[in-house]
């Protein structure tokens, strides 16, 4: 076991002044028929103006729940939150925080066909939101959506204004998107895997854009992200979520060179990156996440992870906090005890789980 401090609050970015964002120990949760599902299971991030944080994490680990939540986006009358988030140091759980939308937090998604109205022109579909947040004439909101794509690199704004979204590509379709999500100015922006559905060239510029947008208005940002490629690019600081928590977090750099949690590694070596070189092969992770509504008793990733011991399998791991590190873990990758570990399991054969290990330290 490792002789760091644990506390329960890690790292944060950026954090002279007021910060924009204080989440302490926030949980999102939905009532379902086979018990609570605990979606978000105490997460603590803080972040300061003009920063990115980015969210890294397998398909159901709670990366949307987490920042839709933050935002007070409630998809269900289940949803129920737990903990503190404070935004500009005033705290929003358990408030309405529909009056920040578009003025103050502002988000983006994966798809932007499934959040541009399909049968609303453009034009109208960004001078909206600016007429009812903004209190703009007509008049004022054509002039400024124009000035916005421009601003995003959509060339003839004037004919695109007046054009429905099935008429545009998937790129210049993420860039309305952009548009609308920045008409307002917001402070905040969530970024939900925003480029996803794009091809790699498409991809690189809607991201640049992003950048350089966040830089003119200094705004803060959570990116979403499967590509560990674009959040070492990107991010100021990383957070990796699993089954609803964050099992490691820290500055970007020094979390790529210095990752310390099992689940990290075995993330970076599992998922393909824009730097990747073709022949590099990819290691799957074995299994499946962890059940939300009955997660194992033990560290949560113990029944996949190939260091695991017996008391990974009885005990729960704190943070522990090194610095502007926190990760949850027994046997840290990087330290003795993570390679006498390693050693042991492939003595065995398996790990105290029972999952097999070859000789050269593998798990399938
Ligand atoms: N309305 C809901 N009712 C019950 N469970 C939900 C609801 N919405 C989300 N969940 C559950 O919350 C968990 C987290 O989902 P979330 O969408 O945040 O994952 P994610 O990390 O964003 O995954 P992906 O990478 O696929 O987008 C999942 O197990 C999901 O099934
Ligand atoms: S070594 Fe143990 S505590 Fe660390 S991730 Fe693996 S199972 Fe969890
Ligand atoms: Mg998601």
């Amino acid at each position: 076991m490792s002789e760091l401090a644990v506390e329960a609050n890690p790292v944060s970015v950026g954090t002279n002044a007021t910060p924009v964002l204080e989440v302490k120990d926030y949980k999102v949760g939905f009532k379902t028929e086979r018990g609570l599902a605990r979606a978000v299971d105490g997460v603590n991030f803080t972040l300061g103006t003009g920063k990115t944080l980015g969210i890294v994490g397998e398909s159901g680990s709670g990366k949307s729940v987490l920042n839709r939540s933050i935002m007070g986006l409630v998809v269900s009358s289940r949803q129920i939150e737990e903990g503190s988030v404070k935004f500009h140091g005033q705290e929003i759980v358990g408030t309405n925080r529909q009056p920040y939308w578009g003025k103050k937090m502002s988000m983006i998604f994966q798809d932007p066909m499934t959040s541009l109205n399909p049968v609303m022109k453009i034009g109208k579909q960004i001078g909206e939101p600016l007429r009812m947040h903004l209190g703009m004439d007509k008049k004022q909101a054509a002039e400024r959506a124009t000035e916005l794509l421009t601003q995003v690199g959509i060339p003839e704004p004037g004919r695109r204004l007046k054009q429905y979204p099935h008429e545009l590509s998937g790129g210049m379709r993420q860039r309305v998107m952009i548009a609308i999500a920045l008409s307002g100015e917001p402070d905040f922006l969530v970024a939900d895997e925003p480029t996803t559905a794009l091809d790699v060239t498409v991809q690189k510029y809607i991201l640049d854009l992003l950048r350089k947008l966040q830089v003119e208005r200094n705004m803060a940002m959570t990116l979403i992200t499967h590509d560990l490629g674009v959040a070492r690019g990107r991010t100021d600081e990383l957070l990796v979520m699993y089954g609803g928590r964050s099992l490691e977090q820290a500055p970007t750099e020094t979390l790529f060179n210095n990752m310390r949690h099992p689940y990290t590694e075995a993330l970076l070596e599992s998922i393909p990156t824009l730097d990747h070189a073709k022949h590099t092969r990819l290691n799957p992770i074995p299994g499946s996440p962890p059940d939300i509504v009955n997660p194992p008793k033990g560290c949560r990733f113990a029944p996949r992870c190939k260091y695991a011991q017996p008391e990974c399998v009885t005990d729960d791991p704190p943070s522990v906090v090194d610095g502007d590190h926190a990760y949850a873990c027994f046997f840290p990758v990087g330290t003795e005890a993570n390679q006498l570990a390693l050693e042991k399991n492939i003595a065995a054969g398996e790990t105290a789980v029972g999952l097999p290990v070859t000789k050269n330290g593998q798990v399938f």
